[in-house]
């Protein structure tokens, strides 16, 4: 896209997106599909009309963003100092030297790995920055995220979870898109070999974990771990009748998926639900609808995920 006299097309209270990395066609086409103005984008981040919700594919929105001239650097630093909060910058691909130049000058917030709680303690305000050319700042002072940029890598736990799978419970979790009590009894299929089964075991009273792959020996030691070996598709939802949540990391298709996952809903207690639809190749946008047309469901590209994105709905209890 042409970026020559940029500044002049931007729309009054623009939005900008940063994608995840090597899922910007996923965003273009979202924005596409939903009918949204696209002024400007690159591989580091898009320029849209005026947005207030996040879409899946952003690692991060902001809203409401200033576009502010520079004469030259000692002018942006004084620019980028006058704010109240300290500032994170995001790469546009715009004179980069320029940028960490006046980075330099600047006291910024510090991406750290972020340390495992339920809910995450962090709670930084900042602002976020980036050139829109050499002579233009593109300022925003509320982004959307927790985490600046959306960034979110944690202190790993490399002791006791025999995979990474794991994490997607972790920022769930730490994100407050679910809330699990120790009176709850979830399920988790497609477990093995266990990180999830081992995140939840910490927060519910019982886990059934049903894989037709066995669970790693460290995972089938945890005394409330209920370990069945069988096909999640052959399994009743009446014989789980105490569950309340319904874990599901099963690799096939989001229509195999959806059907399960409406069994579920009309033959059992569980109400509650955190599924991952995986694609292969491109993303099928209108399977994501019907998954969305059940009540109190969203969707959101987890940090942690890869060609997938992530089911959640959070209903009544038993
Ligand atoms: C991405 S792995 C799950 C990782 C797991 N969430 C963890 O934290 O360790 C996907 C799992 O789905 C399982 N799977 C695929 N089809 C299945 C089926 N029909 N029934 C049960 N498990 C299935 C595979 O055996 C595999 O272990």
């Amino acid at each position: 896209m042409d970026s020559f006299l940029l500044h002049k097309k931007l729309p009054p209270n623009f939005s900008v997106l940063i994608p995840f990395i090597r899922f910007e066609k996923e965003l273009e086409n979202e924005l596409l599909l939903s009918g949204h103005t696209i002024v400007f984008k690159n591989n580091k981040y898009f320029i849209v009309a005026p947005l207030d919700k996040k879409p899946i594919w952003a690692q991060e929105l902001l809203s409401d963003c200033q576009c502010i001239e520079f004469s030259n650097k000692a002018h942006a630093v004084k620019v980028l100092k006058s704010f109240d909060t300290l500032g994170v910058y995001f790469p546009t691909d715009a004179n980069t030297k320029l940028a960490d130049s006046i980075r330099k000058d600047l006291r910024e917030l510090s991406l750290k790995r972020i340390e495992f709680k339920v809910p995450s303690p962090f709670n930084f305000k900042y602002f976020a920055w980036g050139l829109l050319d050499s002579s233009h700042l593109i300022v925003c002072q509320s982004p959307s995220s927790q985490f600046p940029l959306g960034w979110h890598e944690f202190k790993e736990d490399k002791a006791i979870p025999p995979n990474r799978a794991y994490l997607k419970l972790w920022e769930v979790l730490s994100l407050g898109y679910i809330h699990l009590d120790k009176s709850d009894i979830a399920i988790d299929l497609g477990s093995s070999p266990g990180g999830w089964s081992w995140v939840l075991s910490q927060f519910v009273s019982k886990v059934y974990s049903v894989d037709k792959a066995p669970l790693s020996e460290k995972i089938q030691q945890q005394k409330n771990i209920l370990y069945t070996s069988g096909d999640a598709f052959q399994i009743k939802p009446t014989d789980f009748a105490d569950c309340s949540w319904l874990f599901s990391d099963i690799i096939c298709t989001p229509e195999r998926l959806l059907g399960l996952v409406h069994n579920w809903i009309d033959n059992s207690n569980v109400q509650n639900f955190v599924c991952t639809i995986k694609f292969k190749g491109d993303c099928n946008f209108d399977i994501l609808k019907e998954f969305l047309q059940i009540q109190d469901s969203r969707i959101i590209h987890l940090y942690q995920n890869k060609n997938e994105v992530t089911w959640i709905r959070q209903g009544n209890k038993k």
